[in-house]
């Protein structure tokens, strides 16, 4: 899967952008809101093996893809849409840019990118995203993008990839199939 937007390639992960995940994951200001230590190289291996798992998958439940700016290859970060069941046709995103790239709208350019993934290439009716409510700039991408909170989650453990650590208060977003179609046609 590739995904062309205005300043972005959306790709596949290979094994070559291991490094510059490591690199990101391991500065303070990305972690602020992670409430774990830096990320190992081994755990970033991990994640890059596990998108180019997913890239194999058939039927595919899970796109997780490199952001690289289009003008020179250079990796900004990743995101992904992921669902547990194509039945109930709900799914979740995440995405995440190194600090460098922050401030350019760069993140909110590849999330219209992966929820238009989401609504059609997955046929989700609706997508989720947790965010700590202190993330303002991920809350203000949210909003930005039309996801309504609809609930806010007390302190307590987290859950996936997140189910070892006790996390802060968090919201949980939505966005619908209608609501994205209306939005879609404003953007
Ligand atoms: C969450 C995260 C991706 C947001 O990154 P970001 O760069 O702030 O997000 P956007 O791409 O939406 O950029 C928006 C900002 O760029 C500015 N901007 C500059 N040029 C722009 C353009 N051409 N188009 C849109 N926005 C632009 C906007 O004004 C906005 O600034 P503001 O937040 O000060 O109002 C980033 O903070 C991150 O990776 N954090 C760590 C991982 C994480 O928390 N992930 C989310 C878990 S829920």
């Amino acid at each position: 899967m590739e995904k062309l937007t205005e300043r972005l390639l959306l790709r596949e992960f290979t094994k070559q952008d291991v490094d510059a995940i490591a690199e990101f994951r391991r500065d303070p200001r990305y972690l602020e809101y992670y409430y774990r230590p830096p990320y190992t190289r081994a755990e970033c291996v991990r994640f890059v093996n596990e998108c180019i798992a997913w890239s194999k998958k058939s039927p595919r439940s899970k796109f997780q893809l490199a952001i690289a700016d289009r003008a020179n290859g250079v990796l900004l970060g990743d995101c992904g849409v992921r669902t547990e069941s194509m039945e109930r046709r709900r799914g979740d995103i995440g995405y995440e840019l190194s600090p460098v790239y922050w401030g350019q709208g760069f993140a909110s350019e590849a999330v219209r990118a992966i929820l238009r993934v989401g609504f059609e290439n997955l046929g989700l009716d609706e997508i989720e995203a947790r965010c700590v409510v202190a993330n303002k700039r991920s809350v203000r991408l949210l909003q930005r993008l039309g996801f309504a909170a609809t609930e806010r989650i007390p302190l307590g453990p987290g859950r996936g990839g997140f189910a070892d650590r006790m996390l802060p208060e968090r919201y949980v977003f939505l966005l619908d199939r209608d609501q994205w179609i209306e939005r879609t046609h404003v953007f």
